[in-house]
């Protein structure tokens, strides 16, 4: 039998390696419990029971993966803007712009080829699963060809600018299987645009004699990852540039690439803290839970946790944006349940809000884009005097509304860019407040509103079984895209409905994910964002039942994330059900297979 992934030899120990989780350990100390036997490991921390658990755990490979494959065209998008986009990448726009999979190849052919030098950098938030694309990488590679090189740049973009680089190994990164985080190379939010980034990342990579650089990023770290690939091509570099889709938001996402990895497992790990609070909420019966979630621009993240755990309410930021709602009226709304609920003697309740939701909420939104501009002026942010004098009527009315603290949120918590860092607005005490004022005006309601902010903590967690699955299957098809010779791609693994097993592992050119954007007053070509589609499946179940949330303690505590011992450890995301099975739950392994679980 021809060497295949699952049973190349290069390879195995990834799988089959003594892990003790220990790595350069000089010295024990024996406190009387394994917990605390202190080891001096820098930057790696001491594994618990579960993680070296994890570390054992083996994912399912594609099929197609484990036999002699080669990548075969398929069809193409319709784009927008297609002429705009295509001009501002020439050299891309000559190679083939259609989506691409591996297939079985004939019987003589084989998928092995010359080694390859490969470099492979982490840009942006940290998302479960990063650790796992490496690993799927290198197998790839190694499988490909034993003698091929795997570099990891540090601390993410500006890695390469430097040419930062560790050289990775199967004991090396065989550490990090299945666990959570982006320490094995660490991760940056530098961008490489300018013309001298652009230059010292292709000088970087003819030093290297890198064939390919594989980036593993957001929305923005992909249109950059094909920036660099026209560059390239363009100045006669031979490195290819392969991207993969990154990012708990679970924004980066298209018929093509059905979700970016570390959405699943952050939405399962913000779902377990949200149903812990439910049912505290209804122990105590004293306070209404306002619970904003990290995911930044859309509410993919609040609406998934919506419906594993059924709150009261969950505002999708696409909604209000859409319906043109106010704060003030978003405040009223939640005010009529507190008041409703307060009359039935339930004096508590949960609400859900997305991380970027001021910036779509109508009012808040304008007031932030005159604060921009009157910033861009050079007036001080500490002047709020004068910043208030120079807004309109309505917007100074709102921003007056708010007490000193939140205005100053708005005017000093600034990006590198000037703009208000919307993302760190505390809106959900900003919504108690606003609650509270209502219910006053109305003669009074028994309220007592406590904030929560689920960030951070979703972002590191040992991935999921899927996120773990489907990282290691992105990281494989990074290197077989790059085996081909593909460049300006992503990595795209479709079919999720089915299998592991049964999964296709392809790639889309990036190009055709892109349309035209104003960034800071410039035309650019961007890949587009993918909000919350307020017509699609999930946004469909949730709208069809939220009204009996309202009244009904409906809450669903789903628990930790499992690992093992029932199929619903494989399970993804009910957004994913929905969008691509019909509500059907999504296994990673067929139940009905009796090996499986
Ligand atoms: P990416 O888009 O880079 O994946 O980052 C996502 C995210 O976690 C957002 O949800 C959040 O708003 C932001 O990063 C926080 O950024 P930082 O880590 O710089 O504080």
């Amino acid at each position: 039998m021809a060497d295949t992934l699952a049973n190349n030899a290069a390879a195995e120990p990834l799988l089959t390696a003594e892990i003790t989780g220990e790595r350069a350990t000089n010295k024990k100390m024996k406190v009387g419990h394994p917990a605390l036997e202190a080891s001096n490991t820098t930057g790696f921390g001491q594994l618990s029971e579960l993680q070296k658990d994890r570390l054992r755990h083996k994912v399912d490979i594609p099929d197609i993966l484990k036999v002699p494959h080669r990548l075969i065209d398929a069809g193409e998008r319709d784009m927008n803007n297609m002429g705009d986009i295509l001009a501002l990448f020439p050299s891309l726009s000559k190679g083939s712009l259609k989506l691409c999979h591996l297939g079985a190849a004939g019987g003589m052919e084989k998928t092995e080829g010359p080694p390859m030098n490969v470099g492979i950098v982490l840009s942006g938030g940290q998302a479960a699963g990063g650790h796992n694309v490496i690993i799927g990488l290198f197998r790839y590679l190694k499988y490909r060809h034993p003698g091929s090189t795997l570099y990891g740049f540090l601390n993410g973009p500006r890695g390469i600018i430097n040419n930062v680089t560790k050289v990775l190994t199967a004991d090396e990164i065989s550490k990090y299987a299945n666990l959570g985080g982006f320490h094995m190379l660490g991760s940056g939010r530098d961008k490489i645009e300018s013309p001298e980034h652009l230059k010292a990342a292709a000088d970087t990579c003819k030093a290297l004699d890198l064939d390919g650089l594989v980036v593993i990023g957001g929305d923005d770290s992909n249109t950059n990852a094909a920036v660099l690939a026209e560059y390239f091509l363009a100045s006669g570099s031979k490195t290819k540039v392969v991207g993969v889709p990154k990012t708990l938001d679970g924004d980066l996402k298209s018929p093509d690439v059905p979700i970016s990895f570390g959405f699943d497992t952050a939405c399962k790990v913000y779902s377990e803290v949200i149903g812990n609070i439910m049912v505290d909420a209804l122990s105590a019966k004293k306070y209404w839970h306002f619970i904003r979630l990290m995911g930044r621009a859309a509410s993919h993240v609040t609406l998934e946790c919506a419906l594993q755990t059924h709150p009261q309410i969950a505002l999708i930021s696409e909604e209000v944006a859409a319906k043109r709602v106010s704060l003030t009226d978003v405040a009223k709304q939640i005010a009529d349940c507190v008041a409703q609920r307060a009359e039935a003697g339930l004096n508590y309740g949960i609400v859900l809000l997305p991380e970027g939701l001021v910036e779509f909420v109508h009012d808040i939104a304008t007031m932030i884009a005159e604060i921009n501009d009157i910033l861009a002026k050079g007036v001080s942010p500490e002047d709020i005097g004068k910043v208030e004098s120079m807004m309109t009527d309505a917007s100074r009315a709102v921003f007056s509304s708010m007490s000193i603290g939140f205005q100053k949120q708005f005017l000093e918590d600034r990006d590198p860019h000037g703009n208000v860092q919307v993302a760190h607005i505390e809106c959900e005490k900003l919504l108690i407040g606003m609650v509270e004022h209502e219910l006053k005006a109305r003669g009074g309601v028994k309220f007592s509103g406590i904030a929560h902010y689920l960030g951070y903590e979703g972002r590191c967690s040992m991935p999921s079984n899927f996120d773990a699955t489907y990282c290691h299957a992105l990281g494989a098809a990074a290197a077989a895209l790059l085996g081909a010779g593909k460049t300006g791609v992503m990595a795209a693994i479709t079919d999720l409905e089915k299998p592991a097993t049964e999964w296709k592992v392809g790639g889309v050119p990036i190009v055709t994910m892109m349309n035209m954007e104003l960034r800071h007053g410039k035309q650019k070509a961007v890949i587009k964002k993918a909000l919350v589609d307020l017509d699609g499946e999930p946004m469909k179940a949730f709208e069809a039942i939220r009204e009996t949330w309202k009244m009904n303690d409906c809450y669903r505590s789903p628990g930790p994330i499992q690992f093992k011992g029932h199929d619903w450890a494989d399970a993804a995301t009910i957004t994913l059900s929905l969008e691509l099975a019909g509500g059907k739950p999504i296994l990673l392994r067929d139940a009905n297979d009796p090996t499986a679980f």
